[in-house]
């Protein structure tokens, strides 16, 4: 399989046609054909299930039936269509590791029917410690829920019970889920929080917190099972796993691996780290190293620098290294799409967005905010919502997502508009996809230098690229015989701050 382009749409924040301040189905595709002219393959859109949307559409109630804000069933099919005219393949987002409170399974078992009982995780108090139950869930509510004399298990939140996949009944029902999209028409899966999926009762009883959870025997066989039909039908498998992922080239290479890329988050933390010292050579090893490790092997590492759970990087990358808007859009997205993994573009990466200006907490709306513990200023600077602000597409009211009088979450976006859409980085950004689809899916990469200068070079039989990234804030010189195939500056030398891409 070659190295994918996905474009990433966070569906509530894309564009909405019905004018309710929400983005819908019609929303996006009456932006195919933008994607399309990018030079993407597929479309990621984040879960459109019926949902109670305490986490946004991740705690699902229903896994056959849309959500009625963003649609009908026909909208969804007429786009699903839309997009396989136009070129693009529809990717799926199964959110599998846990269900909505108000999901039938889940109310079934707290009205103490034994089969849905087992579909999740229940433990008797006699088998807790206090220290278990004082850990807290990734959106911190406490891990373990209690219902009269018994707890549940919740590493989101309390309202999304974790499902339990030691049962193969469950895995029975989420085995149709899967097929039943696919015959719908859908290309491609993206797979939620992947490795968290297999945890016995024992991992439950002795973690410390909600990681240790991650990686359990069985994660790599529970997927094959339920995803065979996908697997069978040609479908692109992406796995999330936003717990450390030791096993990324397990489970990514052909025939054993259950998916064909995984995308980890290792260098998420670069963005949070006040120290002056991270520097985008550290960005580079961090994403750079493994991926070599991964991809050199078979395996699919693939990057995403930016999506629906974090602020945006450019942010960070202009507030440590002082590079401008433009340069550090085009740095990024040199480094998100040259290279040998599969590249995700999120939302707003191809024109260079920046966050949005939230200036108080009741601007707000994630889950993850909301019930967030710490100040007000690092809850606005560290929320998902900066990522999830609805897109800017023009002058119009609500900067073109919608002509509704009030939007679901604020998009204050503060930088100059016209700089935003600018067609610079644009451009730029079509071009890196174009170059990223000469590389072949056996290529190799190789670093060859990581301090003043990045330099790295891809080769495959029939061709080498060689990327060379300034990484410091003056110009530099750098001499090769090849052929220029990109240039931030058409210089001799490369620009504070620019990038050059060679072919041999
Ligand atoms: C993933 C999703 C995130 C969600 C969480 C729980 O990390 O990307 O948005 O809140 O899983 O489903």
């Amino acid at each position: 399989m070659n190295k994918k382009v996905v474009y990433q749409v966070y569906l509530p924040s894309f564009k909405d046609e019905n004018g309710d301040g929400l983005g819908d189905f019609k929303g996006v595709e009456s932006k195919l054909e933008y994607i399309k002219s990018l030079g993407a393959e597929y479309v990621w859109i984040s879960p459109f299930f019926k949902s109670p949307m305490k986490d946004n559409g991740y705690d699902v109630e229903d896994f056959y039936e849309v959500n009625p804000s963003y649609g009908t069933k026909q909208d969804l099919k007429s786009l699903v269509d839309k997009a396989e005219k136009v070129g693009l393949k529809m990717m799926i987002d199964f959110v599998f590791n846990h269900s909505s409170d108000k999901h039938v399974w889940f109310t079934k078992a707290l009205e103490g029917d034994e089969k849905y009982k087992t579909y999740y995780h229940f433990l008797n108090k006699s088998e807790l410690t206090e220290k278990s139950l004082q850990i807290k869930s990734v959106f911190e509510t406490p891990i373990f829920n209690k219902v009269k004399d018994e707890y549940y298990f919740g590493a989101f939140s309390t309202y999304q019970p974790d499902l339990n996949w030691s049962n193969k009944d469950l895995r029975n029902e989420l085995k149709e889920i899967v097929k039943y999209w696919i015959d719908f028409g859908f290309k491609g899966i993206r797979l939620d929080v992947f490795n968290v999926i297999d945890k016995d009762k024992t991992k439950l009883l002795e973690m410390g917190n909600v990681w240790d959870i991650a990686e359990g025997k069985n994660v790599n066989k529970y997927w094959k099972e339920v995803l065979e039909y996908a697997t069978q039908n040609d479908v692109y498998i992406v796995a999330e796993a936003n717990a450390p992922a030791k096993n990324s080239l397990a489970y990514t290479i052909p025939v054993e691996g259950s998916v064909n890329s995984i995308f980890t988050f290792d260098h998420m933390d670069w963005r949070i780290y006040k120290d002056d010292k991270i520097t985008l050579n550290s960005l580079f090893e961090k994403i750079f190293i493994k991926m070599s490790e991964v991809n050199n092997n078979g395996g699919d590492l693939a990057i995403a620098l930016d999506n629906h759970d974090n602020p945006r990087i450019i942010n960070s990358l202009i507030d440590k290294t002082g590079a401008s808007r433009v340069s550090a859009a085009l740095l990024l997205n040199t480094l998100n799409i040259i290279n040998t993994s599969s590249s995700y573009i999120y939302q707003g990466n191809e024109f260079g967005l920046m966050n949005p200006n939230f200036t108080s907490r009741n601007q707000l709306r994630d889950i993850a905010s909301l019930n967030s513990s710490s100040d007000e200023k690092s809850t606005i600077v560290y929320s998902r919502d900066n990522a999830r602000s609805p897109m800017p597409w023009d002058h119009t009211k609500n900067k073109g997502f919608s002509n509704a009088n009030s939007i679901w979450l604020d998009n204050p976006y503060k930088e100059n508009l016209e700089e935003n859409l600018s067609k610079e980085i644009l451009q730029a950004t079509r071009k890196l996809i174009n170059i990223k689809s000469q590389i072949q899916a056996d290529a190799k990469i190789n670093i060859l230098q990581n301090n003043e200068l990045i330099i790295y070079e891809i080769t495959s039989k029939e061709n080498s690229i060689i990327t060379v990234i300034n990484a410091q804030n003056k110009e530099a010189t750098y001499n090769n015989n090849y052929k220029v195939i990109f240039e931030t500056n058409a210089t001799k030398n490369i620009e504070a701050f620019g990038v050059k891409i060679y072919s041999k």
